[in-house]
């Protein structure tokens, strides 16, 4: 098991990569607590990790709110006595251009693909060294690094997870806490609905996922278990020489 007795707190965890994390993070071992606002998403996602032996708490939190994304931190530490691995899943898409840009959208993306990750991993800091260090991964994107024509503001905040992830992971590197993200293309989630209808007004979903899959070596989209098994990796111990790094689960996108 590659994360026994090590207590896991992943954020955005009743849906999509994030739940499918918390399944697989409790089959490993880990003590899971899952966050998401989706309170009964999250409850039912602790009930099958625990409905399959495995160990689970759900925290429902509206992490736009810095007093909810640090209560968190404190539900982890006070539900299992610890905290040492910390998956900042959240994210939202954002406005699709920039032209007659919705500000609260805008606001909104940046609070949750920023703000938000940040006031959680200060939050989740003294945890993590009272352990002797521990793991904090991101979420960020392929549009975290490279443009992405219809989601600007939401490019700007992942390469900006990817610059606040790289500068923490040099910080706290001398405390043994690594700092690493996961970089995905489209994965088949709800989330991704809310970019395929964006392109522009003349496309349909349809053909947006064909032009998505065509700029995907491996031509497909991405399922939420090959992302939560990046992230495994990068949390556990096999990954214990490794940090700063923003790792694609992309099908080669990056590299094309
Ligand atoms: N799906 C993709 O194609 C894709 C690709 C790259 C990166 N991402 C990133 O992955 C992350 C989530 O994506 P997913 O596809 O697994 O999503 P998803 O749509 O399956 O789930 C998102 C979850 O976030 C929760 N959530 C939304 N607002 C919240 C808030 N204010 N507080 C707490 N929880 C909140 C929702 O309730 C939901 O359970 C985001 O960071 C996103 O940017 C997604």
């Amino acid at each position: 098991m590659r994360l026994k007795n090590k207590i896991a707190l992943i954020t955005a965890a009743a849906s999509g990569m994030g739940r499918a994390g918390a399944l697989l993070f409790a089959k490993e071992g880990a003590k899971v607590v899952a966050v998401d606002i989706d309170s009964g998403g999250a409850e039912a996602v602790a009930q099958e990790v625990t409905g399959a032996g495995g160990e689970a708490i759900a925290v429902a939190a509206d992490l736009t709110k810095d007093a909810e994304a640090k209560r968190i931190v404190h539900a982890a530490v006070d539900g299992f006595g610890g905290l040492d691995v910390v998956w900042n899943h959240v994210g939202h898409p954002g406005p699709g251009r920039i032209e007659g840009v919705d500000m609260a959208d805008y606001e909104l993306a940046m609070d949750l693909n920023i703000r938000s990750v940040m006031v959680t991993t200060a939050e989740a800091l003294p945890a993590l060294r009272a352990r002797g260090g521990g793991s904090v991964l991101f979420t960020a994107s392929i549009a975290g690094l490279a443009g992405s024509p219809f989601s600007p503001i939401y490019s700007a905040a992942k390469y900006g997870v990817v610059g606040l992830m790289q500068s923490m992971a040099c910080r706290y590197a001398p405390e043994n806490i690594r700092m690493n993200a996961v970089c995905p293309a489209p994965i088949d989630t709800p989330m991704l609905n809310v970019f395929l209808q964006r392109p522009d007004t003349q496309t349909n979903r349809e053909e947006n996922r064909a032009r998505m899959m065509q700029a995907i070596p491996l031509g497909r989209v991405g399922r939420p278990e090959e992302v939560a098994a990046a992230a495994l990796f990068l949390c556990s111990e096999e990954a214990s020489f490794i940090t700063g790094v923003a790792l694609p689960v992309d099908g080669g996108y990056v590299a094309k």
